[in-house]
């Protein structure tokens, strides 16, 4: 009997999702297996929305943003019912394998359907880059040049009527996005989660870059920073006597043709995923990058990681800005 593989995209959407979509559908048609869509995540399981993929339903897809597949974050998955039903569905389908796209919260929720005697294969798409078993997460470089290239647009005007700037980036409880664009911008300062806010050195270097002929101040925030950008800006200006103004870049970092970074670690991760399944040896597994290699790693483990921030880059960032 043939292999009957699912596929679904959940959480947040990520550069580089379609890429994935792409490559597991076609792995798996080249494998001998029947390929399903799942539409909007979790939701579209426990609804049923399921509908059967060929080479060519995913053909001119990989380099679109977004996910031809939808999304959701589904309230009715989080129940035990919700579960039971979405497991249903599949064993009704005869659908005993699924490939899962999404953040840590769509491999928590794959994790829980394992429990119900489905394989499920794990592929990391966010663009936090906040999960802990892999160097990186799908949709994280196209988000990291996203937001570069508005943070060069907003540092043109910000020299021009010598401002200081807060750009907020996306991570909710994460700081790679702030980081990377930030070290790589050359902001002056850089708010992260995972450090407290030293408000007088973050005025301290507006007031030093200034003395020493900057035109500009640019500080990246990570939405997830419990500091309040109006807050901040009033107390810049206070403290500083410099006008402070704030650039919130919000979902515009989510969207867009993803990076050849992205579409490489989407394709590989999803082909390795596939590969798995067709293998079947290893079941209920999370596939992510280690050390630059596409590994697979047991999901139950992959979860329990905790993510940790690269400490020398936030210090490198740091002197390079002086
Ligand atoms: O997890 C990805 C992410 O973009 C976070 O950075 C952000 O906090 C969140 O999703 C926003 O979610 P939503 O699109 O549901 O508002």
């Amino acid at each position: 009997m043939k292999k009957k593989i699912g596929i679904l995209t959940s959480g947040g959407d990520a550069p580089g999702m379609n890429a994935a979509i792409r490559a597991a559908v076609r792995t798996g048609i080249f494998m001998g297996a029947e390929v399903y869509g799942i539409k909007s995540g979790y939701e579209g399981l426990i609804d049923g929305n399921i509908e059967p993929m060929t080479a060519s339903s995913v053909s001119d897809i990989l380099h679109r943003g977004g996910t031809i597949l939808r999304t959701a974050r589904s309230e009715r998955f989080m129940t035990s019912e919700g579960r039971q039903k979405a497991a249903e569905v599949l064993r009704e389908r005869g659908i005993e394998d699924l490939v899962i796209i999404g953040g840590d919260g769509s491999l928590n929720g794959g994790m829980k359907l394992s429990e119900l005697g489905i394989n499920v294969m794990g592929i990391p798409g966010t663009i936090d880059n906040d999960m802990a078993y892999t160097e990186r997460t799908i949709g994280f470089d196209t988000a990291v040049n996203t937001a570069l290239s508005a943070i060069s647009n907003v540092r043109d005007t910000s020299s021009s009527h010598e401002r200081t700037t807060i750009i907020e980036v996306m991570g909710r409880n994460c700081g790679d996005i702030a980081v990377w664009a930030g070290t790589t911008s050359g902001a002056e300062s850089i708010l992260i989660p995972e450090v407290p806010v030293d408000i007088e050195n973050v005025c301290r270097k507006v007031t030093q870059g200034r003395k020493r002929g900057k035109l500009h101040n640019i500080i990246v925030k990570a939405e997830g920073v419990r500091l309040d950008s109006g807050v901040l800006a009033k107390h810049i200006m206070e403290r500083t006597g410099m006008e402070t103004k704030i650039v919130v870049l919000g979902h515009v970092q989510r969207g867009g043709s993803p990076t050849a970074v992205d579409r490489m670690l989407a394709s590989s991760t999803a082909f390795k995923a596939v590969e798995l399944i067709a293998d079947g040896s290893e079941r209920n597994q999370a596939v992510g990058m280690v050390k630059g290699e596409i590994v697979s790693i047991p999901l139950e483990k992959a979860l329990k990681a905790k993510k940790t921030m690269d400490m020398r880059c936030v210090k490198m960032a740091e002197i390079l800005s002086i």
